[in-house]
């Protein structure tokens, strides 16, 4: 090839140059682009400490790092997994235990907010040899199909139980001051925040009914 300056050139040599040329323009356009070097930020020190429960009627002694859940510290620290988690949000309920008999989502509390308490889960309600009425009761009206969520639902369903009696109303109370009816309905609200994807509501309810005493 005949250049305007009137130089030969050869395709290989235009090859050459070309290669060459971007190979400068990608350096140049990277260190353009990079941000200046950060300087590593010093690892955030992790605080521990001791905490002290009853879980399933046993003393429990634990060393944890202070944004354990009580969800995690009863899983992966105790190995009771049969707390399940599901979405470890707040949203699905497969996490419910009893603490001091009231129900709650142990995947938004900490451990550590919890000295001295007593945390029932699934494993301390019953044994396969002497179920808990609403384990029975569950068994009984099928209220379970893959049984993921039925730890947290029938943790939920003995703290329901417990709350009607306790007089506690709910959204569909009509009567804020009366004692709460043991219908389906307050059945069903008080359970709105145990999901079940395998939709064994209706099962459920029928084993609430039965454990309460009550026809639904
Ligand atoms: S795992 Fe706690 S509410 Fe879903
Ligand atoms: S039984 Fe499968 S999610 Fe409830």
């Amino acid at each position: 090839m005949q250049t305007r300056d009137g130089f030969e050139m050869s395709r290989r040599d235009l090859l050459i140059i070309g290669a060459a040329s971007g190979a400068v323009a990608a350096a140049a356009s990277d260190s353009a682009a990079a941000p200046a070097k950060a300087t590593p930020a010093p690892s955030a020190a992790v605080s521990v400490t001791k905490v002290e429960f009853e879980v399933n009627g046993q003393a429990r002694f634990l060393e944890l790092d202070t944004r354990t859940t009580l969800l995690d510290a009863l899983r992966e620290h105790l190995h009771l997994t049969g707390t399940k988690k599901g979405c470890d949000h707040g949203q699905c309920g497969a996490c419910t235990v009893l603490v001091d008999g009231v129900r709650i989502n142990a995947c938004l509390t900490l451990a550590v907010m919890h000295p001295g308490a007593k945390v029932t889960t699934i494993e301390g309600l019953g044994t396969p040899q002497r179920l808990h009425p609403m384990q029975a009761a569950f068994v009984k009206h099928d209220g379970y199909q893959c049984g993921y969520c039925t730890p947290g639902q029938i943790c939920s369903a003995v703290g329901v139980l417990d709350e009607i009696r306790r007089g506690v109303p709910s959204h569909v109370s009509a009567d804020l001051t009366a004692r709460p009816l043991l219908s389906a309905d307050e059945l069903r609200e008080r359970m709105s925040g145990n999901l079940c994807r395998c939709g064994a509501y209706s099962n459920i309810i029928d084993a609430m009914t039965d454990v309460a005493g009550v026809r639904s």
